[in-house]
């Protein structure tokens, strides 16, 4: 198995940011604050580096990163841009939203990164300690979840490290993320496809293309990392739960009784998004099955409800 290293923990002070920009130019990796979750960054063009973060987190090579850039100009360096990119790209970026484009040849992008498909998937986060993370770095930076592949995602630098201290350089600790739901994955390969609900609702996003979104066909798996078993806590977990069962925790939503956790009382979806990671890692003993309130499908509802049921999946 891979090297016990000694992970550090970096203030996001101009100093921390140097030192993180430093340990991705030397091919390191770096867990960094998104306003989605935390990402497990390395430097996208250098193979070595890449092909560690696969290693730390025990992700299958099958499955591509997102690249994440300072701006839409960065970005058209490496995929073949479009006038729906365009409308997309000026409405959400930087924020919560990937898009899923051609990737131009000769993008001199690690072909790990995209597990070697003619696309890639690029996003303008929007926190300003990954801005500054880009900024200081000057290239790309290829980064999933910082989580052990299969696990909840990470939304404080704390879960970053239960999952990965000893397998990377460092973490940029900026504090709990504010959105807390990963991107809204977007294709424009083809037709304006919905690849994973996430931090942009839906309805937003066709609003401004004043068209719906597609849905992928069939079993292709067109965002690999929508694998059925996923988000997993060690706990079993049962959805739609209208009480609470001998021996269940409840994580409740709206103005529930007996809930041991509540993602929000006041039945706020984005206040519920924000919390929910942090709530799955706090309420999951490990053993204790965990019953979840009904979530309206509506707005982040949809994204909240897509990691529920793959939490609930059978593995
Ligand atoms: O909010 C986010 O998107 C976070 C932060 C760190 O940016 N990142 C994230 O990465 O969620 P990850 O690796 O956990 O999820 C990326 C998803 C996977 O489902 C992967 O299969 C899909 O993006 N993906 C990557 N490249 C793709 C491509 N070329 N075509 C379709 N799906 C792709
Ligand atoms: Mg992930």
């Amino acid at each position: 198995m891979a090297e016990q290293l000694s992970t550090s923990f970096l203030i996001p002070d101009p100093d921390g940011i140097d030192q993180a920009a430093e340990i991705l130019r030397d091919g390191g990796l770096v867990a960094f604050p998104t306003e989605t979750v935390y990402g497990l960054g390395a430097d996208a063009r250098n193979d070595l580096a890449v092909a560690r973060i696969f290693a730390a987190k025990g992700r299958p090579r099958f499955n591509p990163l997102i690249v994440h850039v300072a701006d839409t100009v960065a970005a058209q360096a490496f995929v073949t841009w479009s006038d729906t990119a365009e409308t997309v790209a000026r409405a959400f970026w930087p924020g919560p939203l990937t898009l899923v484009l051609p990737l131009k040849p000769a993008s001199g992008l690690s072909p790990l990164v995209t597990a070697e498909l003619p696309s890639l998937a690029i996003r303008v986060p929007a926190h300003p300690v990954a801005r500054a993370l880009l900024e200081a770095f000057g290239g790309p930076v290829a980064a999933p979840s910082a989580n052990p592949s299969g696990r909840i995602s990470p939304t404080a630098a704390a879960h970053v490290a239960a999952g990965l201290d000893g397998r990377i350089e460092a973490i940029l600790d900026g504090g709990p993320c504010g959105v807390g739901l990963e991107s809204t994955i977007v294709g424009l390969t083809d037709a304006p496809t919905l690849l994973r609900p996430g931090g942009v609702a839906t309805e937003e996003i066709e609003a401004v293309l004043g068209a719906s979104l597609a849905t992928p066909s069939g079993d292709d798996i067109t965002a690999p990392g929508q694998l059925s078993s996923h988000y997993a806590p060690g706990a079993p977990v049962r959805l739609e739960a209208t009480d609470k069962r001998p021996g269940e925790k409840l994580l409740g939503f709206g103005p529930v009784r007996d809930a041991d956790l509540n993602l929000s009382p006041t039945g706020d979806l984005i206040e519920a998004a924000a919390n929910l990671f942090a709530m799955l890692h706090a309420i999951d003993d490990g053993h204790s099955p965990i019953a979840v309130s009904p979530i309206p499908e509506t707005g982040l509802g949809r994204a909240i409800n897509d990691r529920l049921r793959r939490a609930a999946a059978p593995r």
